[in-house]
């Protein structure tokens, strides 16, 4: 997983629980300190759902509170720092979506085993879109907080539904 997910992930706990608390998160994941990691190495998955998992226990608040967090820290603060010009590729939540594969690939590229989320898509009717979610991850949840954020990000109204445990339904209801 990239290095940039998990500086991404930290920052939105140190933001939302403070230092001391996260520094609890950190010590009952078995840290004893913020490991290291740069925002363009290849860091295993492992240090991410050790914390995320940490987090939830620590805070007694479920998994999906968590995703929710990050979701707006990633799509409105994070990524419109780093990662700015993508956003402008786009003029519709529709057309971001669409082009999920290649944003992911794009910004995996220099991983030397790169394992982005790959999505499949399938028309419902003209205005409602399937989203097939294919990761070993399984983080179905934060697609649909990202999604969730991602609209407010193109200022859209979307009916959003997981239909399967990796298909989610957007309805666009402009
Ligand atoms: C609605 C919008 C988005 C969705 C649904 C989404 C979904 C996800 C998910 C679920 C993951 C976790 C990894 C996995 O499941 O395998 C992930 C990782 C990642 N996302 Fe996104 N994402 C979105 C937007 C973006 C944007 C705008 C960027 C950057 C421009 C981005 C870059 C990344 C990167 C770099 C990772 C780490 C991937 C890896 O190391 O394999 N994502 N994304």
């Amino acid at each position: 997983m990239k290095g940039t997910f998990l500086i991404a992930f930290f920052e939105t706990l140190k933001q939302k629980v403070g230092q001391e608390k996260f520094q609890e998160i950190l010590n009952h994941a078995g840290y004893k300190e913020e490991p290291i990691i740069f925002a363009i190495s290849d860091v295993d998955d492992e240090i991410f759902f050790k914390i995320l998992h940490s987090t939830s226990k620590v805070l007694d608040i479920p998994l999906h509170q968590i995703t929710e967090a990050f979701s707006d820290y990633w799509i409105h603060e994070y990524t419109q720092k780093v990662y700015k010009k993508v956003y402008q590729l786009y003029d519709s939540l529709k057309d971001f979506l669409l082009d999920l594969n290649w944003v992911h690939e794009m910004t995996t590229k220099n991983l030397l085993h790169p394992t982005p989320p790959k999505f499949e898509y399938q028309w419902e009717n003209d205005h409602t879109l399937l989203i097939t979610y294919k990761s070993k991850r399984n983080l179905i949840d934060m697609v649909m907080s990202h999604i969730k954020a991602a609209a407010k990000h193109y200022n859209e109204k979307i009916n959003l539904q997981k239909i399967q445990d990796n298909v989610i339904r957007v309805e666009f209801l402009k």
